[in-house]
């Protein structure tokens, strides 16, 4: 079988690596993949954002099916467009994606359908929303609309801090048209859980939870990044806690977009945060997430490829969805100066590595023998062991013995589930 897959980060790379793992697999191209992506899979220089491109490569090269793995080709409509040509695909067509694409519909279905979320307001214009600021309890939380690579949300401490992010949002356009149209919603407070599912649209299937490490620096200090580690299985995410989601979230959510016509198929993720009153949705993702994909995959037992084909088919009850019963830990190297400017270019030099960690890239590219820097988020380590301890021991052990200049990590990937 040809397979496509769409992007070039280390989700993708994580991705790519686990696909390869079913025999009946005879290439794989990436679109436009990346340095590491190229010693699994062949590259090929076609952005994840050119439709066109994408779907003109899938006929020429007659690809048995595709996998498409970031969130702007997903909303632009991607899957859309290999249906057309007849190619079975994962992932969402574009009147799904919304879901991650407009905080607004997202907000709104929640709304409908009684799934738990923090209380929200949407604005379209900003003197209105300064008006409702002005009687807001402290802090809030002023998210623009549309996709904003992960960085749309602004916690405001107090309102010259919301009057700001208004203005910022909506006038300066600092997330360009995603910022036409605001949510402000409530700030709710608890431990942060990612809960990636697989759903064919009828059935879902949790894959092990995880935590992702948002911001840049140690001890939770410094910007938003896109993650900066993840840890999997997430020990505030109990058994009993999965059932309360099953039933008031996952479920609900695949039958919500039902009745919507707008069934979702693919990778459905569940940001959730485990306030006093049970578990709440902050933020849907059309897609796999971007490093927890990198834990939780390497414990899925089951056939990816497989389970991909099944959610297509509409035949996931049938299909197991298996974890091994063991931990996970990823830390990421980033370019100094991340998630603000970078330089790139930069030699990387890998260390005596043990075995079997998983070396997964991101931003890198090669020339000739080497790989170089090529984006803010560069690599990352994944390795898993018995116990969440053991795991992040050893991803720390490994990236260590990679270097390249400027290279930054957190030093406490773990700590803080590790203290439960
Ligand atoms: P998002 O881009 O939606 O994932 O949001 C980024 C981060 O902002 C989340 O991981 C949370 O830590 C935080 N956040 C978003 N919405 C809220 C909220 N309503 N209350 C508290 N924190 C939030
Ligand atoms: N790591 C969070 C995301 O992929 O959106």
């Amino acid at each position: 079988m040809k397979i496509l897959v769409v992007g070039g980060g280390g989700r993708e790379h994580t991705i790519i690596k686990k696909i390869k793992e079913n025999p009946a697999v005879s290439e794989i191209f990436a679109l436009p993949g990346n340095g590491g992506i190229a010693m699994d899979a062949t590259c090929v220089p076609i952005k994840a954002t050119d439709i066109d491109g994408i779907t003109k490569f899938a006929v020429d090269h007659k690809i048995d099916f595709a996998v498409v793995a970031p969130d702007d080709p997903l909303v632009l409509g991607a899957v859309d467009r290999l249906h057309e040509k007849g190619i079975p695909c994962f992932g969402p067509e574009s009147k799904a994606a919304i879901i991650e694409g407009s905080k607004v519909f997202s907000k709104n279905l929640m709304q409908k359908y009684n799934i738990p979320t923090a209380r929200y307001a949407v604005f379209d214009d900003p003197q209105k929303a300064l008006l409702y600021l002005e009687t807001s309890d402290y802090p809030i939380v002023v998210k623009a609309d549309g996709l904003a690579l992960g960085k749309g949300v602004i916690i405001a401490q107090d309102f010259a801090a919301a009057k700001e992010a208004v203005h910022s949002i909506m006038e300066d356009k600092i997330f360009g048209a995603s910022g036409a149209n605001i949510v402000i919603e409530e700030f709710l407070t608890g431990p942060e859980v990612s809960v990636l599912c697989f759903t064919d649209g009828e059935t879902i299937k949790p894959m092990v939870s995880s935590m992702d490490h948002k911001r840049a620096l140690t001890g939770d200090k410094g910007l938003n990044t896109g993650g900066m580690g993840t840890i999997a299985p997430n020990p505030y995410y109990t058994k009993e806690i999965e059932k309360v989601c099953m039933e008031t979230i996952f479920l609900p959510t695949v039958q919500a977009m039902n009745k919507e016509n707008r069934t979702f198929k693919g990778c459905l993720y569940f940001g959730l945060m485990l306030t006093k009153d049970g578990p709440k949705v902050i933020e849907y993702n059309c897609r796999f997430g971007d490093p927890e994909t990198q834990v939780v995959l390497p414990l899925l037992k089951s056939d990816l490829l497989t389970i991909m084909q099944s959610v297509e088919n509409g035949t996931l009850a049938d299909t197991p969805v298996e974890f091994d019963d063991k931990c996970a830990a990823c830390v990421v190297e980033a370019s100094g100066g991340y998630p603000k400017s970078y330089q790139t270019g930069y030699a990387i030099q890998f260390g005596d590595l043990d075995p079997d960690v998983l070396v997964i890239h991101a931003g890198t590219k090669k020339q000739g023998d080497k790989i170089l820097t090529a984006g803010g988020r560069v690599l990352s380590v994944t390795a898993t062991a018995d116990t969440l301890k053991a795991a992040v021991e050893k991803a720390y052990r490994n990236i260590e013995k990679i270097t390249f200049q400027d290279e930054y990590h957190r030093t406490d990937i773990g700590k803080r589930a590790l203290e439960v």
